[in-house]
């Protein structure tokens, strides 16, 4: 019988754990997002037109693109820094 509950403890931890991991999060998401309206503008709409705009970019693409700066498959010394300490979790809800 312990086993049994610790068991169903652990898959309640389980559960719980993928929930957050697929919902995003949208409001920790914009207090992420504050650092990168500098550049891309604060309705993600960038002014600068070296820079590209966020806003109405689909959210797949957008984690997509910030993997690839934290791995450095691409390489940006504008955005690398400001992409490269989010966790996967704010990745996510960045980009939603
Ligand atoms: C110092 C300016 C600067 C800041 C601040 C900045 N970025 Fe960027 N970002 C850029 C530049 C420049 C590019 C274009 C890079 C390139 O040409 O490869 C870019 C590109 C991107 C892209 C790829 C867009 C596309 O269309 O492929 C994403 C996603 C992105 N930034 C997210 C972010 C996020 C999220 C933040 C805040 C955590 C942020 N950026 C902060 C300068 C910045």
């Amino acid at each position: 019988m312990r086993n049994a509950s610790a068991f169903s403890l652990a898959l309640g931890i389980l559960t719980l754990g993928s929930i957050s991991a697929n919902s995003a999060d949208i409001a920790a998401g914009n207090a992420k997002a504050a650092d990168c309206s500098d550049c891309h503008g604060p309705a993600g709409i960038s002014e600068n037109p070296v820079i590209p705009h966020l806003a109405g970019q689909h959210a797949d693409y957008l984690m997509h693109q910030m993997r690839n700066f934290k791995s450095g498959v691409r390489d940006n010394p504008f955005c690398v820094p400001m992409v490269d300490h989010l966790s996967d979790e704010d990745i996510n809800n960045v980009a939603a």
